[in-house]
């Protein structure tokens, strides 16, 4: 399973990258913002520091607009994944977009039969929003099961990769991957917290310890 990583801040990609476990990275408009950098500028800087994919997404709602956005984004660089929003537009520049061998990302996707259109025209990955569904009280996961069996029974025709977004912690994290995704966008803060255990913290000072009342050197 690869893991993505959901955020637009240079640091913190690089030192996730450190640690091995940025195959990829996810950006949409919000994180754009929040990163108070130049959308063309942070999307070169992120792709010249991670070699796997890239998501960038269109800023336009039409189709024709986000087809020539999503012609400029995959000149950034060879890594670029557009990503468009899952809309009749989005679909029909998703279409256009794949056609002419430019990666997408299909986002904003909140229902299985949304998940099979996208399937359907090319998508490489498909974003359902997991976070956001369970907020309303609907189950994401099973969203990901339900995208995962669809994809599964009909993988002649589809080769789209359910990516899982909206995650907003480690149990979702190992939700996701035993229903079969084949990628997490994950924030970085989760990513860390995945790492931690208060089981490891307290079994690593106990050995510390002993190893120092044996009084060995090594
Ligand atoms: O990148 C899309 C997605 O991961 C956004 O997550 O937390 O804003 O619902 P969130």
């Amino acid at each position: 399973m690869k893991f993505f990583i959901d955020t637009a801040e240079i640091e913190e990609i690089k030192s996730l990258s450190e640690l091995g476990l940025v195959d990829g990275v996810t950006t949409n408009p919000t994180l754009i913002y929040k990163s108070g950098k130049d959308f063309r500028e942070v999307i070169k800087e992120i792709s010249s520091i991670v070699k796997g994919p890239i998501s960038a997404e269109v800023t336009s709602i039409k189709s024709q607009d986000m087809i020539d956005q999503g012609i400029e984004l995959a000149k950034i660089s060879n890594n670029i994944v557009v990503k468009v929003p899952l809309t009749a537009d989005g679909l029909i520049a998703c279409k256009k977009l794949s056609s002419s061998n430019i990666k997408v990302n299909v986002t904003l996707c909140f229902s299985a039969s949304q998940a099979l259109l996208a399937g359907k025209l090319g998508a490489t990955y498909i974003s359902p929003f997991i976070g956001r569904l369970d907020d309303i009280g609907t189950p994401g996961l099973n969203l990901i099961k339900d995208i995962v069996n669809i994809y599964n029974i009909h993988k002649q025709d589809i080769k789209t990769e359910v990516l899982a977004a909206s995650i907003r912690s480690p149990l979702q994290v190992s939700q996701v991957a035993s229903a079969g995704a084949h990628v997490a966008t994950i924030p970085p803060n989760i990513i860390y917290q995945m790492i931690k255990h208060p089981l490891t913290d307290v079994g690593l000072a106990t050995f510390m310890n002993d190893w120092k009342k044996t009084g060995q050197k090594f």
